[in-house]
Formats: structure tokens, sequence, C-alpha cells
């Protein structure tokens, strides 16, 4: 792996690192991304199954596909990117996940606080009393569930296009990106907003951004660096660099 001085003397120097990560950082564990020739978004219309209006003209379609990538997710496991991060929170004093993936992997390879931009697929709620429930049985004959509470129709808690992002969470990530001095950005497009201005938050307010990924993105040209390759390959080797000059 190249890096540059300034990354291998920063890795040495910092205990304040914000990371943002998107689904590339997934692929290696069977994840499929959104964009690209292969990607969710060119074999599926996301006006039919991410927006409320989809979801209230035909809710069993829009449960049948969440429960189908529940299946996926389940099936799957953290790779060595979500444990090297899991493994950064504890060799910095200050340290923030920012995530836009919905898989929920970060939380089972161990990271804590993620702060979770578009919702995640192992919660739900209503959209009557707004009651938030964790585990939901959706049947076949019967796919949407409704509220024990109120009989209200229970959707999946992930940010659907149009929607807002959940209260507070896009403030924290925003601070976060404020005072950190490494921002990474890793395995997102770029293209999906208000995620992608956290990268030029971080740099516009000094930090060294630092952007991993398969191929240049939309933000390449405003990043001070960019690791070209696999995330589940280059963040351990990142993640082993500051173990051991803590050591
Ligand atoms: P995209 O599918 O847009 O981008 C995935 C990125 O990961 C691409 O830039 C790939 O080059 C890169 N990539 C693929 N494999 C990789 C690997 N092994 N290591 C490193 N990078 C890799 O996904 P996002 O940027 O996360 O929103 O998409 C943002 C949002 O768009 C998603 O959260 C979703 C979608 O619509 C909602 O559902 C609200």
């Amino acid at each position: 792996m190249n890096i540059s001085n300034k990354l291998c003397s920063l890795l040495h120097t910092t205990e304040s690192i914000c990371v943002l990560t998107g689904a590339g950082i997934s692929a290696e564990s069977g994840v499929e991304t959104f964009r690209g020739s292969n990607g969710l978004w060119s074999k599926l219309k996301p006006e039919e199954l991410a927006n409320f209006d989809a979801f209230m003209r035909n809710p069993d379609l829009v449960w049948e596909w969440y429960n189908y990538q529940k299946k996926i997710i389940h099936d799957v496991k953290p790779n060595p990117a979500h444990y090297a991060l899991a493994h950064l929170q504890d060799l910095v004093k200050d340290f923030t996940l920012i995530t836009q993936n919905i898989d929920n992997l970060h939380i089972r390879a161990g990271s804590k606080n993620v702060l979770e931009l578009h919702g995640n697929i192992e919660r739900s709620y209503c959209i009557s009393c707004g009651k938030s429930v964790t585990h939901v049985e959706v049947t076949l004959e019967n796919k949407v569930p409704h509220c024990s509470s109120c009989h209200g129709i229970i959707r999946p808690d992930i940010v659907w296009f149009g929607e807002m992002l959940p209260e507070g969470v896009f403030e924290m990530a925003t601070d976060a990106a404020t005072r950190c001095e490494l921002f990474l950005s890793i395995g997102t497009s770029a293209v999906v907003y208000p995620a992608a201005n956290l990268p030029l938050i971080a740099r516009k307010q000094g930090a060294y951004v630092v952007e991993i990924n398969m191929e240049r993105t939309e933000i390449s040209n405003s990043v001070d660096e960019t690791l070209l390759g696999k995330a589940g390959e280059i963040l351990p080797q990142l993640v082993k660099m500051k173990e051991e000059i803590k050591g």
C-alpha cells in the first residue's frame, strides 16, 4: 500500500478521526452496491421501492423486497474492513463512525455509537403513532405488519428518497466532521447529499481527507489523498499501522 508521508505522520499523531462509509465497505461481505453496472439501482427502480408514495401504493411489494434484503444481510458477515473500524474506535480518543449503510454490519462487527444517516434494516416503526419495533414478523399471507398499539401500518426504518434524515443525526455527523483531524471517506460514490458534503465540510475545517475506493469518485478532486483498492485490504493495514504506533 502506497500512502503519503503526510498520512503516515498523521496516523502517528492524531487522536481525532471521523469516518464516512458507503455500500462499498460491505461489497466484500457480499452485499450489492447501489451504483455501477452491477449495482442495485441498475436492476431496480428506486422510485418503485424506496419512496413513501410507492410504499403507500403497494406496501406488500416494498415489504417483500426489504424481507428479501434482510435475508441476504442475515446470511452475510462483517468483513475485515468493518472489523478494522471497530478496532480503530479503541485507538483514538475522539472517533466517530458515520454510515450511509442500512445493513447493520458495523454494529455486528462491534462498532459503537454508529451514526446511521439512512436508517437500519433491522428496525421499523409505525407510521401512525411512531412506535419503534425491533422485530417485525411479516407473513406471506399478511405481508404488511401492523402496530400492536394502534394497528397502524409498520414501515422499515429506512430513509427513502425525498425524506429527511433522522433528527439530530446529521448534526452530530457535521460536528464530528468539523472537529476531526483525519477524515476517511470509504466505499461511497459520494453522489448522495447531504452525506457527500461531509468530506468537504471536514476539509474546509482543516482536516486531512482520505478517500478509499476501488475507483475515483465525484469528490476525488476535492480530497487530499485517494487510496485505490479494496477497503477490506487497505483499512486493516492502516489500522495496524496506528496500532503499532500506539504499541
Ligand atoms: P454506491 O453504490 O453509490 O457506491 C459504492 C462505492 O463503493 C462505489 O464508488 C464503488 O467504487 C465503491 N466500492 C465497491 N467495492 C468496494 C470495495 N471493496 N472497497 C472500496 N470501495 C468499493 O453506494 P453509496 O455511495 O453508499 O441511500 O450510496 C449512497 C446512497 O445511495 C445509499 O445509502 C442509498 C443509495 O440510494 C438510500 O437508500 C437512502
